[in-house]
C-alpha cells in the first residue's frame, strides 16, 4: 500500500520496504573487480577515492552530484535542444519551470553551483563582513573567504550530535542570529544563508518554522536571505514527513513558499534537477542587475550561462519532476533503509537519516585512529578495498590548515556514502550495508593515514596519502579468509 507521504510498500512479514516505483530502462554495466585490484586501484589513487577510475569501481556512492539517473522525459526533451547563443528556446521552457518550482521571476543560468556562489560572493561581501549560516559547504567558504566575508556556523547545539531524535538539525540557532545582528549590526553582516539539506552535517534539513523564524530577524535587521536550493527538494520532502503543518502539502508549494522567504536563490542542478548545471534566482530586479554582468563576464550569455542546452532542456523537465513524492522521496528512503540496518547492527551512523547519502562516523567507527591520522580518508579506503564502493572522506581531509600550517580539526568525521536518485537497486543496498557490518567486526585492522602529496587549496580533490602502517594488508587477508574466493 502507498499513499502521498509514504511511498515504502508493506510486505506480508510486516516490514516496509523503498520499493521501486520506477522501472530501469537503460543500464550500464558495472565492475565488481577482485580485491587485490581494488588494493591496487586506491594505491595508485594515493588512498584519495577523488581520484579512481571509475572502472576500478563497483558502486559509485562518491556523491549524488551529478550522477542522479534521468528519467525517460528528461532524456526525450534533450532531443529538441535549440542550439543558439542568444535567445535559446530551451532557456525559456527552463526559465518557465523555474519560475513555476521556486516563484522568482528571474532565472540567471550558471555552469554549476559554485558558480553561482562565485557571482554571489563578488557581489554581495564586503571585506570584512560576515555570513551567518546553518553551516558552510566547502566551495561555499572559500569563495566567501576569497571575497574578504567571514563565515559564522550558528547550528543548534543538535546539529553534530552523531545520534538524534531531532528531525530538523539543519536549523539555524535563532538566538544565536539575534547576537550575530547585535555584535556586528546590520552593516556587518553581507547575509544570512541557508542551506537547505546541510550537506557537510549529513544531509540534515531546516524547518520551514525555523525558517520563518529567520526571516523575521532578517527583516528586523534589513538584512538579505540567501538560499541554497542544491538538495531543497529533499528538504521539502522531510518537511512534509517531519512538520505536521505539511503533512498534506504539495512539494511545490513547499518549495515556493521556501524560496518565497529568500530574496536570493541559488542552485547546483547537477543535484536539484538531476542534470548538470546551476542556477541564480530573484524576484528583485535590483539583484538581478547587480548579478547580471559578472555572470556573463564568468558564465556565459544569460540564456545559457555555461550550461549546454541539451542541459537546459533536460533541468526544464527535471525541475518539474523534483515536485512528485515517488521522485524526490526515493533516494531519502533509500538512504533511511540503510541508516536503519547499520544502526540496528550498532554501527555509528547518523540519524536521523537526512538527505544525499548515508553518514557513518568515523570517530566512532575508528575510536582508535585519532584525527590527525584522518579516519574517516581512512575509512572511505578500507570500504572501497573491502567492497569496490566508493565513498566520500567529510572530515579533517576536507578541512583546511590554520596560518601555522596545524591541521583545522573537523567538527564531524564523517565517511559519506551518496544514494543518487533512482540509481541503486535494493539489493546493491544491502551489499554495502553487509560490507560495512564486516568492517566493523574488523575495524581493529584499519589504521590512518599520512600525506604524500598535499596541495595547499581544496586538498581532499586532488591530494594523495599511504597507510601509515601495513594495516591494509592485514585487512586484505582477513577478507580472503573470511569471503574465499567471493568478490
Ligand atoms: N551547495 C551545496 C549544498 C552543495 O552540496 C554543492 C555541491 C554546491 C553548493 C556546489 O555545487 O558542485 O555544482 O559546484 N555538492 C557536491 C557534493 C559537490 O558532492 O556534495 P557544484
Amino acid at each position: 500500500m502507498t499513499n502521498q507521504n509514504n511511498t515504502t510498500i508493506k510486505f506480508y512479514s510486516g516490514e516496509q520496504i523503498p520499493v521501486e516505483l520506477h522501472k530501469v530502462r537503460i543500464v550500464q554495466k558495472l565492475f565488481l573487480k577482485p580485491i587485490d585490484e581494488r588494493n591496487e586501484a586506491i594505491n595508485t589513487a594515493g588512498f584519495n577515492t577523488f581520484l579512481l577510475n571509475t572502472k576500478d569501481i563497483f558502486l559509485d556512492m562518491l556523491t549524488d552530484s551529478g550522477t542522479n539517473a534521468m528519467s525517460d522525459n528528461q532524456v526525450a526533451s534533450m532531443l529538441q535542444a535549440d542550439d543558439a547563443y542568444a535567445g535559446s528556446q530551451s532557456f525559456y521552457r527552463m526559465e518557465k519551470a523555474a519560475r513555476e518550482v521556486f516563484g522568482k521571476h528571474y532565472v540567471l543560468p550558471v555552469h554549476q553551483g559554485r558558480a553561482a556562489e562565485n557571482i554571489i560572493s563578488q557581489v554581495f561581501i564586503k571585506k570584512g563582513q560576515v555570513i551567518p549560516m546553518n553551516y558552510h559547504f566547502t566551495t561555499t567558504k572559500e569563495h566567501m573567504e576569497l571575497n574578504g566575508g567571514k563565515v559564522l556556523e550558528i547550528y543548534t547545539d543538535e546539529a553534530l550530535k552523531i545520534k538524534s531524535d531531532v528531525q530538523f538539525k539543519g536549523n539555524i540557532d535563532i538566538d544565536k542570529l539575534k547576537a550575530v545582528f547585535e555584535e556586528y549590526g546590520s552593516d556587518g553582516v553581507a547575509f544570512v544563508r541557508m542551506e537547505a539539506s546541510t550537506n557537510l552535517i549529513g544531509g540534515q534539513p531546516f524547518s520551514m518554522q525555523n525558517m520563518r523564524d529567520v526571516r523575521a530577524i532578517c527583516d528586523a535587521n534589513n538584512a538579505m536571505l540567501v538560499l541554497d536550493a542544491s538538495l531543497i527538494g529533499e528538504n521539502a520532502y522531510m518537511i512534509k514527513q517531519r512538520e505536521e503543518e505539511f503533512q498534506n502539502a504539495e512539494i511545490k508549494d513547499i518549495l515556493n513558499e521556501m524560496c518565497g522567504y529568500s530574496e536570493l536563490v541559488y542552485l547546483s542542478s547537477r543535484k536539484v534537477s538531476s542534470t548538470r548545471g546551476g542556477a541564480i534566482l530573484t524576484n528583485s530586479e535590483d539583484l538581478y542587475l547587480k548579478i547580471r554582468d559578472l555572470l556573463v563576464l564568468f558564465e556565459g550569455f544569460l540564456t545559457y550561462g555555461g550550461m549546454s542546452v541539451r542541459e537546459i532542456e533536460a533541468m526544464a523537465v527535471g525541475l518539474i519532476e523534483t515536485c512528485d513524492d515517488t521522485v524526490i522521496s526515493q533516494s531519502p528512503l533509500f538512504i533511511k533503509y540503510a541508516v536503519d540496518k547499520l544502526d540496528e547492527a550498532g554501527i555509528p551512523v547518523i540519524t536521523p537519516a537526512g538527505a544525499l547519502g548515508c553518514h557513518i562516523d568515523a570517530k566512532g567507527f575508528l575510536p582508535h585512529v585519532p584525527q590527525k591520522e584522518y579516519p574517516a580518508g581512512a575509512l572511505a579506503a578500507a570500504l572501497f578495498i573491502i567492497s569496490g564502493c566508493r565513498g566520500m572522506e567529510r572530515g579533517t581531509i576536507s578541512s583546511i590548515r590554520d596560518e601555522n600550517g596545524d591541521d583545522i580539526i573537523a567538527d564531524v568525521e564523517l565517511l559519506r556514502l551518496a544514494f543518487p536518485r533512482r540509481v541503486f537497486t535494493l539489493s546493491q543496498t544491502m551489499f554495502v550495508v553487509d560490507r560495512v557490518k564486516w568492517l566493523y567486526e574488523n575495524r581493529d585492522l584499519v589504521g590512518g593515514l599520512e600525506w604524500v602529496e598535499e596541495p595547499p587549496l581544496l586538498r581532499f580533490f586532488m591530494g594523495k596519502l599511504q597507510p601509515n602502517s601495513d594495516w591494509t594488508g592485514k585487512l586484505i587477508a582477513k577478507f580472503k579468509a573470511d569471503f574465499g574466493d567471493s568478490l
